[in-house]
Protein backbone atom coordinates (compact mmCIF):
# COMPACT_ATOMS: atom_id res chain seq x y z
CA UNK A 1 0.00 0.00 0.00
CA UNK A 2 2.20 2.63 1.11
CA UNK A 3 4.90 1.67 -2.06
CA UNK A 4 1.94 3.42 -4.18
CA UNK A 5 2.57 6.58 -1.90
CA UNK A 6 6.40 6.19 -2.90
CA UNK A 7 5.32 5.82 -6.24
CA UNK A 8 3.31 8.86 -6.43
CA UNK A 9 5.70 10.66 -4.78
CA UNK A 10 8.41 9.46 -7.49
CA UNK A 11 6.07 10.25 -9.91
CA UNK A 12 5.70 14.07 -8.84
CA UNK A 13 9.60 14.33 -8.38
CA UNK A 14 9.93 12.91 -11.86
CA UNK A 15 7.13 15.48 -13.86
CA UNK A 16 8.94 18.26 -11.76
CA UNK A 17 12.68 17.16 -12.99
CA UNK A 18 11.05 17.03 -16.68
CA UNK A 19 10.45 21.00 -16.34
CA UNK A 20 7.50 20.62 -17.91
CA UNK A 21 6.05 23.69 -15.96
CA UNK A 22 3.36 23.67 -13.12
CA UNK A 23 0.73 23.52 -15.20
CA UNK A 24 1.46 20.18 -17.05
CA UNK A 25 2.56 19.09 -13.41
CA UNK A 26 -1.11 19.86 -12.50
CA UNK A 27 -2.32 17.96 -14.84
CA UNK A 28 -0.39 14.99 -14.86
CA UNK A 29 -0.55 14.51 -11.09
CA UNK A 30 -4.50 13.72 -11.58
CA UNK A 31 -3.55 11.32 -14.23
CA UNK A 32 -0.38 10.22 -14.81
CA UNK A 33 -0.67 6.97 -14.25
CA UNK A 34 -2.21 6.79 -17.76
CA UNK A 35 -0.12 9.57 -19.25
CA UNK A 36 3.30 7.64 -17.93
CA UNK A 37 2.58 4.51 -17.98
CA UNK A 38 4.14 4.06 -14.11
CA UNK A 39 2.88 4.37 -10.66
CA UNK A 40 -1.02 3.69 -9.08
CA UNK A 41 -3.26 6.66 -7.65
CA UNK A 42 -2.93 6.87 -3.91
CA UNK A 43 -6.08 4.72 -2.81
CA UNK A 44 -8.42 6.09 0.10
CA UNK A 45 -6.86 3.20 2.44
CA UNK A 46 -3.19 4.55 1.68
CA UNK A 47 -4.54 8.22 2.61
CA UNK A 48 -6.39 7.40 5.38
CA UNK A 49 -3.06 6.29 7.17
CA UNK A 50 -1.68 9.92 6.89
CA UNK A 51 -4.40 11.87 6.75
CA UNK A 52 -4.05 14.05 9.78
CA UNK A 53 -3.87 17.82 10.61
CA UNK A 54 -1.86 18.68 13.62
CA UNK A 55 -2.16 22.29 14.76
CA UNK A 56 -0.17 24.51 17.02
CA UNK A 57 -2.75 24.43 19.63
CA UNK A 58 -3.44 20.88 19.50
CA UNK A 59 -6.38 20.28 17.18
CA UNK A 60 -6.03 17.42 15.35
CA UNK A 61 -3.71 15.56 17.23
CA UNK A 62 -5.19 12.05 18.18
CA UNK A 63 -5.46 10.00 21.00
CA UNK A 64 -2.68 8.15 22.87
CA UNK A 65 0.80 9.34 24.63
CA UNK A 66 4.16 8.21 24.93
CA UNK A 67 7.06 8.57 26.98
CA UNK A 68 11.01 9.08 26.78
CA UNK A 69 11.81 5.46 27.78
CA UNK A 70 9.52 3.88 25.15
CA UNK A 71 10.80 6.79 22.54
CA UNK A 72 14.25 5.66 22.90
CA UNK A 73 13.43 1.93 22.16
CA UNK A 74 11.35 3.34 18.90
CA UNK A 75 13.99 5.90 17.79
CA UNK A 76 16.82 3.06 17.59
CA UNK A 77 14.34 0.98 16.18
CA UNK A 78 13.21 3.09 13.48
CA UNK A 79 14.75 5.87 13.41
CA UNK A 80 18.21 5.95 14.14
CA UNK A 81 19.81 3.57 10.89
CA UNK A 82 19.33 6.80 9.13
CA UNK A 83 19.34 9.90 11.66
CA UNK A 84 21.69 8.15 13.54
CA UNK A 85 22.89 6.95 16.90
CA UNK A 86 22.55 10.83 18.38
CA UNK A 87 20.70 12.83 16.21
CA UNK A 88 23.42 15.10 15.78
CA UNK A 89 24.73 13.40 12.33
CA UNK A 90 22.65 11.59 10.45
CA UNK A 91 24.08 8.71 8.43
CA UNK A 92 25.64 9.57 4.90
CA UNK A 93 24.27 8.30 2.20
CA UNK A 94 20.58 8.26 3.59
CA UNK A 95 19.59 11.95 3.00
CA UNK A 96 18.17 12.36 6.07
CA UNK A 97 18.45 15.28 8.40
CA UNK A 98 19.92 16.42 12.02
CA UNK A 99 16.91 16.02 14.28
CA UNK A 100 19.03 18.22 17.05
CA UNK A 101 22.03 20.56 17.65
CA UNK A 102 22.41 23.98 16.01
CA UNK A 103 20.30 26.13 18.60
CA UNK A 104 21.86 29.48 18.51
CA UNK A 105 23.14 29.37 15.06
CA UNK A 106 20.54 30.72 13.18
CA UNK A 107 21.74 34.31 12.98
CA UNK A 108 25.23 33.51 12.24
CA UNK A 109 26.79 33.13 9.08
CA UNK A 110 26.65 28.89 9.29
CA UNK A 111 23.07 28.83 10.36
CA UNK A 112 22.29 24.62 11.06
CA UNK A 113 18.34 24.09 10.91
CA UNK A 114 17.16 21.42 12.65
CA UNK A 115 14.27 20.08 14.71
CA UNK A 116 15.88 21.13 17.73
CA UNK A 117 17.29 24.80 16.49
CA UNK A 118 14.57 26.36 13.99
CA UNK A 119 10.73 24.41 14.16
CA UNK A 120 8.71 26.74 16.14
CA UNK A 121 6.05 24.24 16.80
CA UNK A 122 6.39 20.11 18.23
CA UNK A 123 3.08 19.66 16.67
CA UNK A 124 4.97 20.03 13.54
CA UNK A 125 6.77 17.01 14.64
CA UNK A 126 4.21 14.93 15.24
CA UNK A 127 2.74 15.21 12.17
CA UNK A 128 5.31 15.39 10.08
CA UNK A 129 6.75 11.74 11.50
CA UNK A 130 3.41 10.36 11.10
CA UNK A 131 2.58 11.19 7.47
CA UNK A 132 6.48 10.92 6.25
CA UNK A 133 8.94 8.98 8.24
CA UNK A 134 10.13 6.23 8.60
CA UNK A 135 10.75 7.19 4.88
CA UNK A 136 11.16 3.85 3.61
CA UNK A 137 7.07 3.57 4.84
CA UNK A 138 5.37 6.56 5.99
CA UNK A 139 2.20 5.42 7.19
CA UNK A 140 3.56 2.59 9.09
CA UNK A 141 3.49 3.89 12.95
CA UNK A 142 0.74 3.85 15.64
CA UNK A 143 0.40 6.78 17.53
CA UNK A 144 1.99 5.91 20.62
CA UNK A 145 4.91 4.76 19.48
CA UNK A 146 4.91 8.58 17.35
CA UNK A 147 4.49 10.65 20.43
CA UNK A 148 6.91 8.50 22.68
CA UNK A 149 9.23 9.34 19.37
CA UNK A 150 8.45 12.92 19.35
CA UNK A 151 9.15 13.01 23.55
CA UNK A 152 12.26 10.97 23.03
CA UNK A 153 13.40 13.83 20.22
CA UNK A 154 12.23 16.89 22.33
CA UNK A 155 14.31 15.05 25.52
CA UNK A 156 17.10 14.67 24.10
CA UNK A 157 16.98 18.14 22.59
CA UNK A 158 16.85 19.37 25.41
CA UNK A 159 13.32 21.37 24.63
CA UNK A 160 11.49 19.04 27.52
CA UNK A 161 12.06 16.91 30.46
CA UNK A 162 12.86 13.08 30.10
CA UNK A 163 9.40 12.71 32.42
CA UNK A 164 7.09 14.90 30.41
CA UNK A 165 4.83 12.31 28.95
CA UNK A 166 3.76 13.11 25.63
CA UNK A 167 0.13 13.32 24.89
CA UNK A 168 -2.23 15.76 22.66
CA UNK A 169 -2.38 18.25 25.32
CA UNK A 170 1.44 18.25 26.69
CA UNK A 171 2.37 18.46 22.59
CA UNK A 172 0.22 21.71 21.94
CA UNK A 173 2.38 23.41 25.66
CA UNK A 174 5.78 22.51 24.28
CA UNK A 175 7.43 25.77 23.82
CA UNK A 176 10.16 25.27 20.95
CA UNK A 177 13.55 27.17 21.60
CA UNK A 178 12.96 29.15 18.32
CA UNK A 179 9.49 29.78 18.77
CA UNK A 180 9.93 33.48 18.11
CA UNK A 181 12.35 33.00 15.39
CA UNK A 182 9.65 33.63 12.27
CA UNK A 183 8.11 36.76 11.35
CA UNK A 184 5.39 36.80 8.88
CA UNK A 185 5.72 38.21 5.97
CA UNK A 186 3.65 41.00 4.59
CA UNK A 187 4.15 40.93 0.96
CA UNK A 188 0.73 40.30 -0.95
CA UNK A 189 -0.37 36.92 -2.02
CA UNK A 190 -0.20 36.74 -5.59
CA UNK A 191 -2.29 33.98 -7.35
CA UNK A 192 -1.32 32.79 -10.68
CA UNK A 193 -3.64 30.15 -11.61
CA UNK A 194 -7.70 30.09 -10.60
C1 LIG B 1 15.37 5.21 5.70
C2 LIG B 1 15.88 6.41 6.29
C3 LIG B 1 15.05 7.12 7.34
C4 LIG B 1 14.46 6.61 8.47
C5 LIG B 1 14.49 5.17 8.95
C6 LIG B 1 13.84 7.73 9.15
N1 LIG B 1 14.05 8.88 8.45
FE1 LIG B 1 13.45 10.75 8.98
N2 LIG B 1 14.26 11.49 7.27
C7 LIG B 1 14.85 10.75 6.28
C8 LIG B 1 15.12 11.59 5.14
C9 LIG B 1 15.75 11.15 3.84
C10 LIG B 1 14.66 12.88 5.48
C11 LIG B 1 14.66 14.12 4.61
C12 LIG B 1 13.37 14.10 3.82
C13 LIG B 1 13.19 15.29 2.94
O1 LIG B 1 13.91 16.28 3.05
O2 LIG B 1 12.24 15.24 2.11
C14 LIG B 1 14.12 12.79 6.83
C15 LIG B 1 13.60 13.85 7.52
C16 LIG B 1 13.08 13.77 8.80
C17 LIG B 1 12.61 14.90 9.56
C18 LIG B 1 12.62 16.35 9.10
C19 LIG B 1 13.91 17.00 9.55
C20 LIG B 1 14.10 18.40 9.02
O3 LIG B 1 14.68 19.23 9.73
O4 LIG B 1 13.66 18.69 7.89
C21 LIG B 1 12.16 14.42 10.75
C22 LIG B 1 11.58 15.22 11.91
C23 LIG B 1 12.35 12.99 10.74
N3 LIG B 1 12.91 12.62 9.53
C24 LIG B 1 12.03 12.15 11.78
C25 LIG B 1 12.17 10.77 11.72
C26 LIG B 1 11.75 9.88 12.78
C27 LIG B 1 11.11 10.34 14.07
C28 LIG B 1 12.04 8.62 12.37
C29 LIG B 1 11.75 7.33 13.09
C30 LIG B 1 10.40 7.14 13.52
C31 LIG B 1 12.66 8.71 11.05
N4 LIG B 1 12.71 10.04 10.70
C32 LIG B 1 13.12 7.62 10.33
C33 LIG B 1 15.19 9.41 6.34
C34 LIG B 1 14.78 8.56 7.33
Amino acid sequence: MSTNIKKLTLGGCCVIALSLGIANAVEAGSNYGHKYGFGTPASAADISKIDIDVMPDGRGAPPGQGTYAEGKKVYAATCAACHGADMAKPVKGTGAAPLRGGRGTLTSGKPKKTVESYWPYASTLFDYTKRAMPFYEPGSMNDNDIYAVVAYILAEGGIISKDTVMNAKTLANVKMPNRNGFISDPRPDIFLYD
